[in-house]
């Protein structure tokens, strides 16, 4: 089967994966309103391409604080990799080092740090936090990852609970005995999240911000209001985010909020964006409306699925290609090129 776009990937990974682990990946809460908006959501927004701009030479290379990438995208934490692939998190920095993007490995990894860490030295990571009621717990993973290199921190602060995910509660989802939260081990009881700290407030991030040196990037906003508060509480970025419509269902799609949350931000500090991207054009307008860098969740789940490491650096390679061709085609040779004047909303 030749492999062309993101829903190629999308069909193997459904056609071949257990329903369990399909199901879990494919989860939205409730009715996935919100899920499905994420995407539908693009095709309101319409691009207004400049023509006769020389595109000959393009430039598609980017920077998140301040370290270079291939092209504005990157790998939104994801827990549970070796449901998609036995090498798990191990394969997803191979193949965000081979491509020069940033990982972002999620508290809920089923490797540990080191071994993503030994798995692909020197590539761009970042690490997903959830803190924990046992503050101890959360303390020593950020201190393991800065030793180890990674060079973010992102707080995840839209789940205080679990999203309700109706297939899982069907199907029963937990993990195999043979899969841990490697970095959780001893920590609490497997895929039991009642320990997540539903209390934690903007305070915390001053509690962060004493723990470590590493840039804070706050995941989960959704409103200016919560922008300004980000921003006024000292963080380096924000990802626009709704967990793939997996927390509440009935919120806007990610690419409708994020037009508000940059324009209360006002460059202050990078703003990045995560949910339904599947598409060059959708980085495009992203970007146009701007986001700095966008990220992936459940495509490169699929290309694990598909071949592992080799399959998610297919997933990236046609969007870099699709990103690039877009940006040719609406007149933009560098990521610089892109602006608000690229793209109106439809009326309907
Ligand atoms: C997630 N997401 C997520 N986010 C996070 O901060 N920590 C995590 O451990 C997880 N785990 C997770 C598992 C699965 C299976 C999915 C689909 C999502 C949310 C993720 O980072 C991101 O916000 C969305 O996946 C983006 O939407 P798309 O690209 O999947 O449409």
């Amino acid at each position: 089967m030749a492999m062309v776009c993101l829903s190629d990937f999308e069909a193997y990974a459904k056609k071949y994966l257990p329903k369990i682990a399909w199901d879990f990946f494919a989860a939205g809460a409730d009715d996935c309103i919100t899920r499905d908006e994420n995407i539908l959501a693009y095709k309101r927004i319409h691009l207004r391409p400049r023509m006769l701009r020389d595109v000959s030479m393009m430039d598609i290379r980017t920077k998140l604080q301040g370290t270079e990438i291939s092209f504005p995208v990157g790998i939104a934490p994801t827990g549970f990799h070796q449901l998609a692939w036995p090498d798990g998190e191990k394969s997803t920095a191979r193949a965000a080092k081979a491509m020069n993007i940033c990982y972002i490995a999620s508290t809920y990894s089923t490797c540990t740090l080191e071994e993503i860490s030994a798995a692909a030295p020197g590539g761009l990571r970042w690490f997903q936090l959830y803190i924990h009621r046992n503050r101890a717990v959360s303390q020593q993973l950020i201190q393991q990852a800065e030793a180890l290199g990674f060079q973010g921190l992102v707080l995840t602060v839209d789940l205080p609970y679990t999203g309700k995910r109706r297939d899982d509660i069907r199907n029963g989802f937990r993990l195999p005995p043979h899969m841990k939260l490697k970095n959780l081990e001893g920590a609490f009881e497997v895929c039991k999240m009642s320990l997540l700290d539903p209390s934690v407030t903007w305070n915390d991030i001053y509690w962060l911000q004493s723990l470590t040196h590493l840039p804070i990037i706050i995941k989960g906003i959704l409103t200016k209001e919560d922008a300004e508060l980000a921003v006024r509480h000292g963080v380096q970025g924000i990802i626009v985010s709704n967990h793939g419509g997996r927390q509440l269902d009935g919120g806007s799609a990610t690419i409708d909020a994020l037009v508000e949350v940059v324009e209360a931000v006002q460059d202050k500090v990078e703003v990045y964006l995560d949910g339904g991207i599947r598409k060059g054009s959708d980085i495009l307008k992203a970007l146009a409306l701007g986001a700095k860098c966008v990220f992936i969740g459940r495509p490169a789940l699929w290309g694990l699925a598909y071949k592992g490491e080799e399959g998610l650096q297919d997933v990236l390679r046609i969007l870099q290609d699709e990103f690039r061709l877009s940006m040719a085609l609406a007149g933009c040779a560098n990521v610089s090129d892109i602006g608000r004047h690229l793209v109106q909303f439809s009326k309907l």
